[in-house]
């Protein structure tokens, strides 16, 4: 199993999702931010997932602007999933937020999205996370491992 996560992070709150994530990935597993991940990372790659904190409805720019260079072929017939961090208000649901955005794009390049994105929860802006989050994110991870598609 070779796995790739790749995130964004401000506060260092998605950093510790994504972190917790890689926790439950058995095999050769990198966490690497937009601008540390090399062409071959993707050779040979099982899974991947991205995991950007909620701006404005989105993912930051440097997780937009990897998904947008992304190459099709590095991602066509990977198994994917999404994860962001945001407010759990309802408030600034109609600006949508990150995980979609993220997954469509996968799914936009050929990758095959194993499960619906996951939102994790800050209290505030600059975190922290609300309780529990990290361990939700560990059996997340299990979740898309186990998932048969
Ligand atoms: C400029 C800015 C815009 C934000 N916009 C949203 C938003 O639209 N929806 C939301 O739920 N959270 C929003 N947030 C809260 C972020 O999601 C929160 O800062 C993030 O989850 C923290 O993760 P990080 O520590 O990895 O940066 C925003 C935060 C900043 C700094």
């Amino acid at each position: 199993m070779k796995a790739l996560i790749i995130y964004d992070s401000f506060y260092g709150n998605t950093e510790k999702i994504a972190r917790a994530i890689s926790g439950a990935v058995a095999g050769e597993v990198k966490v690497l931010r937009p601008g540390e991940v090399n062409s071959s990372d993707f050779a040979a790659l099982d899974l991947l997932l991205v995991g950007s904190p909620t701006q404005g409805g989105r993912p930051t720019k440097a997780i937009q602007d990897f998904l947008n260079k992304l190459p099709e072929p590095a991602v066509k017939g990977i198994r994917v999933a999404a994860f962001d961090t945001r407010f759990s208000t309802k408030l600034v649901g109609i600006f949508g937020y990150a995980a979609g955005k993220i997954g469509e794009s996968l799914k936009r390049k050929g990758g095959t999205l194993l499960l619906p994105p996951e939102p994790f929860f800050v209290k505030g802006k600059e975190g922290p996370l609300k309780e529990g989050e990290l361990e939700r994110a560990a059996a997340w991870a299990k979740r898309v491992l186990e998932s048969k598609k």
